[in-house]
């Protein structure tokens, strides 16, 4: 969700930004543009409606400089037009900004400017800022910046170019990230490594309330941080030979699974290491409720984790969206463990969650897997989820590993209290054994191929699963509507009698999840009332469950212990998706109207 990058050095700054933006394109936007700073002082703006690709196949005529800001932007204030694109400029145009974020006063703020007489030419918030440097008094552009920010509510990662300041881009992060990347004799700024890892390898990584000022050949930030080393394999971030970055890191589970698992395993004692929680066993038994808060398909792993929690820890846990949580004035227990997950760490909705949480005491841990993202910092301790870059808007790799996460953490908790050693190592087997037992769910995408594109055709879907499986149908509906576009809806099988069986006809398929457990009869007797219905059936299901009788595809995984269950069974749901997306031709990585990272409320 919206982009930025810049760049400063010896060379053209234009297709080095075009590349940067096309790197972000992942983030999801509807609209791009770039700002230079020509040899001559001048600051020229080309922005539009639309891809990366239409705004370079329409730059104009000798639009270069050495120096440069580009963004890719997702609606918010105002539609997706080529007025409302960034950068924004000031009256005089020799002010250019790019912003991510949401500035809250903006409203107040246009009309104190359209009072002044200011021509206010976008609908946008941004907009402002530029102005309002423009306006500034201070003697440097980094003042004016923090003149111009004192003056406004809300949130940023943003970076800004002055034709009076040649020579310099000043940035600031607040709430939405901006990384700065060091080069030889040239700097790059970015809101996503993505798009500086094929660059440098040495960044900074603003805090909340930094600034700085960087020219081409170094940078000052506002609190004297200076550059590191980060460890990133440039790679990861492209597609390679897959046909999709989706396709790619469905196929990236196993190595994903034993990454963050590697050194957590404690096979004597039959429990877990994880150092980075900062919780010692006397905290761990002082939990009396654990309370999981997500958003998306990171709420729906919470559900499985939370299931996790209370049959391992015999502790009540429960999951609920960041997004709800935050605007209900949450009480704040200080004996609950609240947990925050989230892949990018930037989910707005559910950093404020973690933030209203903390501000009343409450203790936070973070399942994160952008290490020294906003959400990680925000926590008091968490598990790096370590899935690697994940690219594709539909998240999969790393809600395998938030699951994984969870199982950790809820062998942790159970082992400081009734779970036996027994039990510990069962499932500590049984973790050990999952990387090899997704590779077999993996070899079987053929024949998921297969029935993905007879269910492509379909208009409307339920997808149905009980207990542990319920939250494992959700997160399959919510993957299949958003690449296939198609109406998916999940409910919990024991529900279906009160209401939605009514849907039930032949051209509406069931998804069902029918694990080998305590609930298979009953599961099995909702499938017949389907069936009865003429509803056709997908069953997700373990080679020992008999469906004699039934007229369904099957879709068989291998077993695990039954707690771990749910994240073998999740897999031919992304892989049921990913081919029915294919199936109808679409753009399976950037799914219309979604963003990879939601940083707006
Ligand atoms: C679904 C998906 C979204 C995210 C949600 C939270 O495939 O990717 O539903 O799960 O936007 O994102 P993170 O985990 O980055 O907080």
């Amino acid at each position: 969700m919206c982009g930025i990058v810049g760049y400063l050095g010896p060379q053209d700054a234009v297709p080095i930004l075009l590349e940067g933006l096309a790197r972000l394109e992942h983030r999801g936007y509807d609209s791009a543009g770039l700002a230079v700073l020509t040899d001559a002082g001048a600051v020229r703006v080309a922005k539009r409606a639309g891809r990366v690709r239409d705004l370079a196949a329409g730059l104009p005529k000798r639009f270069a400089g050495h120096l440069g800001i580009g963004h890719t932007r997702w609606a918010t204030h105002g539609p997706a037009t080529d007025a409302n694109a960034h950068p924004h400029t000031d009256a005089s145009g020799r002010v250019a900004v790019v912003h991510n974020g949401i500035l809250d006063n903006a409203a107040t703020l246009r009309a104190r400017l359209a009072e002044r007489g200011v021509p206010l030419t976008s609908d946008t918030d941004t907009e402002v800022l530029a102005h309002l440097v423009a306006a500034a008094t201070a003697d440097t552009l980094e003042e004016k910046v923090r003149q111009a920010l004192g003056q406004v509510e809300g949130t940023w990662g943003l970076a800004v170019l002055h034709a009076d300041h040649p020579g310099e881009i000043v940035v600031a992060c607040n709430g939405s990230p901006l990384i700065l990347g060091v080069g030889n004799g040239e700097m790059y700024v970015a809101s996503d490594l993505a798009a500086l890892v094929r660059h440098t390898t040495r960044v900074v990584m603003l805090e909340d309330g930094e600034l700085a000022t960087v020219t081409a050949d170094g940078f000052t930030t506002s609190t004297g941080k200076g550059a590191q080393e980060i460890d990133v394999d440039p790679d990861s971030y492209e597609a390679g030979d897959h046909e999709s970055f989706m396709r790619k890191e469905i196929s990236e589970q196993p190595s994903a699974a034993e990454s963050v698992l590697r050194g957590r395993l404690d096979e004597r004692f039959g429990t877990t290491h994880l150092g980075g929680l900062n919780l010692d066993a006397r905290e761990s038994r002082a939990v009396r409720r654990v309370k999981i808060l997500g958003c998306g398909s990171s709420y729906y792993v919470g559900q499985m984790g939370a299931g996790l929690i209370e049959e391992l820890a015999r502790v009540p846990a429960d999951a609920e969206p960041a997004s709800e949580f935050r605007y209900r004035n949450p009480i704040i227990e200080l004996d609950t463990l609240y947990v925050a997950v989230s892949q990018s760490g930037e989910t707005v909705d559910t950093l404020l969650a973690v933030q209203e949480i903390r501000r009343k005491g409450g203790r936070v841990i973070g399942l994160v897997n952008v290490v020294g993202s906003a959400i990680a910092r925000a926590c008091d301790g968490g598990i790096y989820l370590h899935a690697g870059p994940e690219v594709a808007v539909a998240s999969t790799k790393a809600l395998t590993n938030m699951f994984l996460g969870f199982a950790l953490l809820a062998l942790q908790l159970g082992r400081v209290r009734d779970l036996s050693v027994a039990d510990g190592r069962r499932l500590v087997a049984a973790l050990e054994q999952l990387p090899g037992k997704m590779k077999e769910v993996l070899d079987t995408e053929p024949q998921i191929a297969e029935i993905a594109r007879e269910l492509s055709r379909a208009e409307s879907l339920f997808f149905v699963g009980r207990v542990r499986g319920y939250p494992v149908a959700r997160e399959g509906a919510q993957k299949f509507k958003e690449i296939t576009y198609r109406h998916a809806e999940a409910y919990p099988t024991s529900e279906l009698k009160h209401g939605p069986l009514a849907l039930i006809a032949p051209e509406v398929p069931t998804v069902a999840i029918v694990p080998a457990d305590e609930l298979t009869e009953r599961n099995i007797g909702a499938l017949h009332e389907i069936a009865a219905r003429g509803g056709p059936l997908v069953v997700v299901t373990h080679p020992e469950v008999d469906l004699t009788g039934l007229d369904v595809r099957r879709i068989d995984v291998p077993r695990s212990e039954v707690e771990l269950d749910p994240v073998l069974l999740t897999i031919p749901l992304q892989l049921l998706a990913y081919h029915a997306a294919q199936e109808l031709g679409l753009d399976i990585d950037k799914p219309r109207n979604l963003a990879k990272s939601v940083t707006v409320e």
